[in-house]
């Protein structure tokens, strides 16, 4: 099969961006998007033109990094799945595929699909960790965790912090991101000592870093490739409520105690 590109190509931040259009060589329904664009670009490569940049790592689902756009989805049409385990099967012969980057102002394009997600790192260096000695694991597995919390820490967990919560976002709120780091600490004994202090302090940042405020519109929900839901954003809105109350610094130190 053959399809039709229309990606965005950008030079670096400062220069204006644009769609250019190109006709794939011959590929093979189940290959997967990322490997379409390997081909495309020796195709680009063996013809002296510029080769696509886009983001990769593990093309397993977990890394995170594989952050496209697809016909205007975060990750392309599928429910649940990453753009990296998104294959050619589920678009048709000849088929117009549109591939843009993130688009929102605390990701800046670096260079044509890549942009810069350092805001999220800048959002978990802020607190989103266990600063307290939790021993080694036969330690840590000593301390009795009820079933619904370990699950439901879990299901938090699993956020790959890729961005598409953002990117589905009207108002470009990380609300999704940072509720799922928050809850999977704040679910767990471990995560308690700086329960609210990290949830006051993760927010913060996350405004200082330009995320609009959520207003639950749900399309964060609808495009995670983890499928973490939004009842992390209540249950972080409840302890943000409560730090408030509570007068938490929004500033978390090692070994800070509760
Ligand atoms: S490349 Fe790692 S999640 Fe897609």
């Amino acid at each position: 099969m053959k399809v039709r590109l229309k990606v965005w190509r950008q030079k670096n931040a400062a220069a204006p961006g644009q769609f250019q259009t190109c006709e794939t060589p011959e590929l093979n329904p189940n290959m997967s998007f990322l490997e379409m664009l390997d081909v495309v670009n020796e195709d680009l490569a063996g013809r002296g033109e510029d080769p696509i940049a886009f983001d990769h790592d593990c093309r397993e689902g977990i890394c995170g990094t594989c952050s496209l756009v697809i016909n205007g989805k975060p990750h392309g049409p599928h429910r649940g799945v990453a753009t990296c385990q998104t294959y050619l099967r589920s678009f048709q012969d000849g088929e117009e595929i549109v591939v843009e980057p993130w688009r929102a102002r605390p990701f800046p394009i670096i260079k044509d699909l890549v942009c810069d997600r350092h805001a999220f790192d800048r959002i978990q260096h802020a607190g989103g960790f266990v600063s307290v000695r939790t021993g080694s694991a036969p330690d840590a597995n000593a301390i009795l965790v009820p079933k619904e919390n370990a699950d439901l820490a879990m299901d938090a967990a699993q956020c790959i912090g890729c961005g598409a919560c953002v990117a589905a976002c009207k108002n470009a709120s990380a609300m999704l991101f940072v509720a799922a780091k928050v809850s999977h600490l704040g679910l767990l004994p471990q995560g308690q000592p700086e329960r609210y202090r990290r949830v006051k302090a993760m927010v913060d940042q996350m405004d200082r870093e330009g995320f609009g405020g959520c207003t639950v519109t749900g399309s964060c929900e609808a495009v995670c490739p983890k499928e973490i839901s939004l009842d992390f954003i209540a249950r972080l809105n409840r302890d943000y409520a409560m730090a408030l109350v509570r007068g938490e610094p929004g500033k978390v130190t090692a070994g800070a105690a509760g």
